[in-house]
């Protein structure tokens, strides 16, 4: 491993991951039919989409920043004891993304990833506020957004939008901060305003003013919320910051009236199941909330999270969830469905994903 950053505490490695994600055998049709299904995927970071050779490429590019630079080391920097332990990771990460060229290299890598899953469109969940103090100015940041963004649907066929999330961890100071960026640059793309990090001892109503004025400068308001916690930091969600989309959300499913409260308004969880295991946010995936969610009738879109960092990718999510909770075809294309009506996007393209998903519809 290279050296770490000295300003950093440091971060253990593991050689066996804690958390190890179960393989995934399912039916060769089954596994057609997912690589088929044209989707959308509504809850990924730019920085954890990268790819082990992109964060390898930076890493190199950047040495002496606390991340490896060699692939075994890198794989054993990625196995996570715990959600800080995820985080801690992330923001050195993070800190290899110095320029705008570099945030082109993620984007590049990740509409590539996307278009081999028939992922037609993405919102990227971009945190400005940590892009500079890795040394990017806003105006070179909003800049490779655009080029980036441009050349995901040139050369890949993909469309990408974005939510430019604070850091719970910079306060409501950074989410200031994150708003001042989004409407002061509203780089081409820019679909809404979330909020991630930790959740423990941070409480989303703190971050209610920031999130009242982007909200009323037309961003749609798509937090994290009960991801580790319970279901107080998502009514709160709902209610302090008026969330369309609630990231994660899995700790709803322990409130019946939050469950309701979530399927009679519509608002959809994007529900990422291998994220929540390998940052044992959930003990096992056998143990995971999804289908009570589904049960309650609550929209539920699937999602990666940080695909590079979890070791998965759209697919794998959409089979895992066929193989661990009985998902069928139709069922699949239900969740499919739900996250193109769920996604900010042009309504033509809305049109487009829902019609290909029809005709793919099983007998
Ligand atoms: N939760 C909170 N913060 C994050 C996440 C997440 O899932 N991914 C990247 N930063
Ligand atoms: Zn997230």
């Amino acid at each position: 491993m290279s050296s770490p950053d000295p300003a950093s505490p440091a971060v253990p490695t593991h050689a066996v991951p804690t958390h190890a994600v179960p393989a995934v055998p399912a039916a060769p049709e089954m596994v057609a039919f997912v690589a088929a299904l044209p989707k959308v995927e509504l809850h990924l970071h730019l920085v954890g989409s990268a790819s082990l050779d992109t964060v390898l490429a930076l890493a190199r590019r950047h040495a002496g920043r606390g991340v490896p630079t060699e692939l075994g080391a890198l794989r054993e920097f990625y196995a996570f004891t715990d959600f800080p332990h995820f985080l801690e990771v992330y923001r050195r990460v993070n800190l290899l993304v110095n320029t705008g060229a570099d945030v082109i290299t993620l984007l590049g890598g990740l509409a590539a990833e996307l278009a081999a899953r028939t992922v037609r469109y993405a919102e990227v969940q971009v945190t400005p506020v940590r892009n500079r103090m890795a040394g990017i100015s806003y105006d070179d940041l909003a800049q490779a957004l655009v080029d980036g963004r441009a050349l995901a649907r040139r050369r890949h066929g993909v469309e990408l939008g974005w939510v430019f999330d604070a850091d719970a961890a910079l306060g409501p100071d950074g989410a200031e901060q994150t708003v001042d960026f989004a409407l002061g640059h509203r780089p081409e793309g820019t679909v809404g305003i979330g909020l991630g990090g930790a959740e423990v001892g941070v409480r989303r109503a703190d971050f209610a003013p920031a999130f009242r004025r982007a909200r009323d400068a037309g961003l749609h308001s798509v937090p994290h919320a009960g991801e580790t916690v319970g279901p107080g930091e998502v009514w709160s969600a709902i209610t302090e910051l008026g969330a369309e989309r609630v990231g994660h959300g899995i700790g709803s499913a322990a409130d019946p009236r939050l469950l309701e409260e979530l399927a009679s308004r519509g608002i959809t969880l994007e529900v990422c199941p291998t994220s929540n295991l390998r940052t044992a946010a959930v003990a096992s995936l056998a143990e995971h909330p999804l289908p009570t969610l589904l049960a309650a009738g609550v929209p539920v879109t699937l999602a990666t999270d940080d695909p590079g960092m979890f070791h998965t990718d759209l697919n794998t999510e959409y089979l895992r969830c066929h193989q661990l909770f009985g998902l069928g075809r139709a069922e699949l294309a239900d969740i499919a469905r739900t996250g193109a009506c769920a996604a900010f996007c042009a309504d033509d393209l809305r049109t487009r994903i829902l019609t290909e998903i029809d005709q793919l519809q099983p007998a």
